[in-house]
């Protein structure tokens, strides 16, 4: 075969393997769905707020025997200290859970499939819906800051879809997170 036979073999290759990754992509075998929204979770950084810090020898580590459990029930926040006039304007707490700002205070949410106190009763479908709207299940109330969700929005469905996979299969937590609260001057 010519050198350029070769390469438009080649090509055609290319081209039956796009074809290929496409339908693989349509029926994906759910262990690559899952390793996929694994990857995305991480790469996202869901857990920089939704697993706790903890003090570990290298200084503040995410506790992973708490995996996106979101704000530790037995942490219960004092009422957030005033902070004096800007530039400063938000202050969390070390577990960097709970987040106080103009919005009031938020607490990362529990994200393992515990049934009760995380993210067990979801369809996939209100995963995707919260994450697109910024709202509870798509339809609920509004999704307080600092919550990414503007940025999880721009990911495909797809992508989505294979977070919500993963996140089924982590360890359910059973961690009920508090309900967040006004700002100070609302209360
Ligand atoms: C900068 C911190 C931060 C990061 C990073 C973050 N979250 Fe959140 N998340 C929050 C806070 C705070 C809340 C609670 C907001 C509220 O109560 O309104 C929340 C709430 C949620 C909720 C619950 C919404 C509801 O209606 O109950 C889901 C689902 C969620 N996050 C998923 C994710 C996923 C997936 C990622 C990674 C792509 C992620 N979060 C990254 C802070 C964060």
């Amino acid at each position: 075969m010519s050198l350029s036979n070769w390469f438009a073999a080649a090509l055609v290759l290319v081209g039956v393997g796009g074809v290929a990754l496409t339908s693989v992509w349509a029926g994906e075998p759910e262990g690559a769905r899952v390793e996929r929204g694994r990857f995305l979770v991480t790469a996202m950084g869901c857990n920089d707020c939704h697993t706790p810090l903890a003090l570990g020898p290298n200084g503040p580590a995410p506790d992973m025997t708490r995996m996106l459990s979101g704000h530790p029930e037995g942490l219960v926040m004092p009422p957030a200290p005033a902070l004096p006039e800007g530039p400063w304007g938000v202050i969390a707490s070390h577990t960097l859970t709970a987040w106080n700002g103009p919005w009031g205070t938020s607490f990362t949410a529990n994200l393992t499939p515990d049934e009760e106190t995380g993210l067990g009763k979801w369809t996939e479908d209100e995963f995707v819906a919260t994450l697109k709207t910024g709202r509870h299940l798509g339809r609920g109330r509004q999704i307080l800051p600092p919550m990414p969700w503007q940025n999880a929005a721009q990911v495909p469905d797809e992508d989505l879809r294979a977070m919500f996979a993963f996140l089924r299969t982590i360890p359910a937590v059973k961690n009920h997170v508090p309900q967040p609260l006004p700002p100070a001057s609302v209360r």
